[in-house]
C-alpha cells in the first residue's frame, strides 16, 4: 500500500528540546505522525503521513466505551556514529498482533507498520535526541472508532503511530527505586487480558499506584490474582531477582506481559553462563531470600524503563532493601550490554538491531 505524505508547513512545526539533560519522558512528540484506517469488509486503507495534531473521534466510538484499544512502545537511538538504529521492532507489532487477536480487533500488516514507522522517523530525523541515555519513543496505537452503543467487536479502526523524544522513565533516573508488594488490589488473572498491551490493564494499575506513590513509593509489585502469593509484574515492567547464583523471572503463564526486554536479558543472562529460571517466585521466597541475604539484587525491565534497578522492596510494612540500595553488578553489566547493542556501540550477536538511517 502507499502511503501518502503530507509534511508540516513551519506553522505547525514545534520547536525542538534544547537541553536533552531534562528530557523526561512522553511529554514532547514530534511533528508528524502515521495513520492507517480500517473498515470490515474493506480492509487496511489510506495509509498516510501527517503533521502531529489533533483525531476526529465521534462521540459513540466504541473505544471510549468497551476499551478495545491496544499499543506497543519501541526506541529509536541515536549512536555516537550519528546512526539511528531500532532494537528488535518487528517483534513489538508481532506482539501488537497477539494483543488484537486477544481483544478482537484487526492485525495490523507488520510490514506496512514497519515501513510506516521508518518513514515517518526518517522524516522526523532530527527529533531523535543525541545525548546517551535518550532516545526516540515510538508509540503504534489502536483504537476501535465505529460509532455504536450495543456491546460487541467494533467493525472500524484507526491505527496510528506518534514519536517523540525521551530521557529516563523514573525520574530516579538509573537510581535504585522503591517498590511496594500490592496484596490486595490485582492488575490482572489467568484468562483475563494481563498479557495483552491494552488500556484497561493500565486503568485498572491505577488506584494501587496512586496509593503507593502517596506512601513514597515508585511503582507497584503485582501478585497474582488467585491467591496474592506469586510475583507477576511491577506496573511497566517485568521483574527479575538475583537470589544466590539464580537469575529468576515469573513465567508467562497468561497474565503478565511478554516483554521484549525481558527475552533479551533471558538469553543474554543464559549466555554469559549463569543459571536463569523462568518459574513461579513467592513473595515469602523473595522476602526470606531479603531477610537472609541472599537476594543479591532486583531489577525491572522494559522498553521504557530499560533495566531499571529496585532498591527497597516493602511488603506488609517491612522494608527490605537490596542491594544495599545501590544498583547491583548483574543490573549495571546488563543496562551496559544492552544499551550498548542499541546505540551501536558494542556487537550484536543476536541480530536485534537494525541500522535505518
Ligand atoms: C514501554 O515500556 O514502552 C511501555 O509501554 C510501558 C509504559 C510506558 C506503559
Amino acid at each position: 500500500m502507499e502511503i501518502k505524505v503530507v509534511q508540516a508547513d513551519e506553522s505547525q512545526r514545534k520547536p525542538k528540546p534544547t537541553d536533552e539533560t531534562k528530557l523526561g519522558f512522553g511529554e514532547i512528540l514530534a511533528d508528524h505522525m502515521f495513520l492507517v484506517d480500517y473498515e470490515a469488509g474493506k480492509g487496511w486503507f489510506d495509509a498516510r503521513i501527517e503533521p502531529y495534531g489533533d483525531i476526529a473521534v465521534d462521540p459513540a466510538a466504541m473505544a471510549l466505551h468497551y476499551g478495545q484499544e491496544i499499543f506497543e512502545g519501541l526506541k529509536a537511538f541515536r549512536g555516537n556514529d550519528g546512526g539511528i538504529r531500532l532494537f528488535r521492532a518487528r517483534e513489538n507489532y508481532i506482539r501488537l498482533n497477539l494483543s488484537a487477536q486477544r481483544l478482537c480487533m484487526p492485525e495490523v500488516d507488520v510490514d506496512l507498520a514497519m515501513e510506516g514507522m521508518k518513514q515517518l522517523i526518517l522524516l522526523d530525523r532530527d527529533w531523535v535526541p543525541r545525548s546517551h541515555g535518550t532516545s526516540l519513543y515510538i508509540r503504534p496505537t489502536m483504537f476501535a472508532t465505529e460509532p455504536h452503543l450495543g456491546v460487541r467487536i467494533s467493525t472500524a479502526y484507526l491505527f496510528f503511530i506518534i514519536i517523540g523524544p525521551v530521557g529516563a522513565y523514573y525520574k530516579e533516573g538509573l537510581n535504585p527505586i522503591k517498590i511496594y508488594v500490592e496484596d490486595f488490589y490485582v492488575r490482572a488473572a489467568i484468562g483475563g487480558t494481563g498479557e495483552a498491551k491494552t488500556a484497561g490493564n493500565y486503568a485498572s494499575s491505577l488506584l494501587a499506584a496512586e496509593e503507593a506513590k502517596k506512601k513514597g513509593f515508585t511503582q507497584v509489585m503485582w501478585l497474582d490474582a488467585a491467591e496474592r502469593k506469586y510475583v507477576e509484574e511491577v506496573g511497566t515492567m517485568n521483574m527479575f531477582f538475583l537470589v544466590d547464583d539464580e537469575v529468576i523471572t515469573a513465567p508467562l503463564t497468561g497474565s503478565i506481559l511478554p516483554g521484549i526486554t525481558r527475552d533479551s536479558v533471558i538469553q543474554i543472562v543464559k549466555d554469559w553462563g549463569m543459571k536463569m529460571s523462568e518459574r513461579s517466585l513467592s513473595i515469602d521466597e523473595v522476602i526470606e531470600a531479603a531477610r537472609g541475604g541472599r537476594l543479591k539484587e532486583a531489577f525491572g525491565t522494559g522498553t521504557a524503563a530499560v533495566i531499571s534497578p529496585v532498591g527497597q522492596i516493602t511488603y506488609k510494612g517491612d522494608d527490605h532493601i537490596v542491594a544495599g540500595g545501590k544498583m547491583g553488578e548483574l543490573s549495571q553489566r546488563l543496562y551496559d550490554e544492552i544499551v550498548g547493542m542499541q546505540y551501536g556501540e558494542k556487537p550484536d550477536p543476536y541480530g536485534w538491531v537494525e541500522r535505518i538511517d
